[in-house]
């Protein structure tokens, strides 16, 4: 096993921080990748000479120097993306899973708490991307099936590689389909649904950073002239997939959630339709119950 000492290695992130603030990236990244190829974080570099390192130290710098040039994101150059309690596999055109998108599930804990029957039955995750919420659901409810959708398949490849990496208790069943035609059998006896849909208006997806523009999947992206295209075939659709009382919860962009509550509202069957904000305060998830 390669071994480097703590002074190069708190040296090299020294240096790397002081590139990543030049170049208008987050510095944690430089901690992540030390952490990814070092195995250290930064207090064991502070108290270690020697460092034995989880992977050859020049393949942790190459990736550096390639999220600096190509302004790729970090996750794709790695393979991995940290999300909750796991490390998902991500690979080009696949979604980098985002922290705020965890919310859902505590969203969905905080329901059941409410409500335990919520605990059983079906859930499903539309456009599943790289599995994180049908896992993240699948490991908050052990009694729930959870099925994961997406019309991607290279989506499912990746997110039934990161089921195998952390088995649910019950097997999460994945399906491929543009939207609810990937799940006509389950008509009336969905329990729950969450989404994090293609949300960006069409107009703004050149304006977006490199690094989203340039590597992550249109796919997962473009939500149509308004950036509402996804949530009106969710909405319209889902009340004759969710049994009564079942509950729809996703995320919208930052500005979002009124047209969209707006959408639940003129579709006339959910009930209980309110907006809830991520850890930096957007209001960003819109949540209803199937009267
Ligand atoms: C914003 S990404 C979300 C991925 C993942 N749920 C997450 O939160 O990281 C949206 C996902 O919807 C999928 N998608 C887009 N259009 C779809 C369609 N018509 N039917 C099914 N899935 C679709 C994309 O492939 C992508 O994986």
């Amino acid at each position: 096993m390669e071994r480097v000492s703590g002074a190069i290695l708190n040296q090299w992130r020294a240096e790397a921080r002081r590139q990543a603030l030049a170049e208008g990236l987050d510095p944690q990244e430089v901690d992540w990748l030390l952490q990814w190829g070092a195995g250290v974080d930064k207090l064991q570099l502070r108290l270690q000479t020697q460092v034995s390192l989880a992977r050859p130290w020049e393949e942790a710098q190459n990736l550096w120097r390639r999220r600096l040039t190509e302004r790729r994101p970090l996750q794709y150059l790695v393979g991995e993306a940290p999300w909750r309690q796991f490390c998902l596999q991500v690979r080009p055109g696949v979604l980098i899973p985002r922290p705020e998108t965890e919310r859902i599930i505590d969203l969905v804990q905080e329901q059941v708490e409410l409500t335990p029957e919520l605990a059983q039955g079906n859930w499903l995750d539309l456009g599943t991307g790289s599995g994180a919420l049908a896992l993240g659901l699948a490991h908050l409810l052990p009694e729930a099936q959870v099925y994961g959708l997406d019309c991607s398949a290279v989506a499912l490849e990746v997110a039934a590689s990161n089921a195998r990496r952390y088995p649910p208790p019950r097997p999460i069943r994945w399906r491929r389909g543009d939207w609810w035609q990937g799940v006509l059998d389950l008509k009336g006896q969905l329990t729950g649904l969450v989404s994090n849909p293609p949300y960006i208006p069409r107009g703004e997806l050149p304006h977006l950073q490199r690094e989203v523009r340039d590597y992550e999947p249109v796919l997962a992206l473009d939500g149509g002239e308004d950036g509402l295209e996804s949530f009106r075939v969710l909405v319209q659709k889902a009340p004759e997939f969710l049994a009564p009382g079942g509950l729809w919860l996703a995320e919208a962009m930052a500005g979002q959630a009124p047209a969209v509550c707006q959408l639940l509202e003129n579709q006339g069957e959910y009930g209980f339709i309110t907006i809830h904000s991520d850890l930096a305060g957007w209001e960003r998830f819109i949540l209803a119950r199937r009267r």
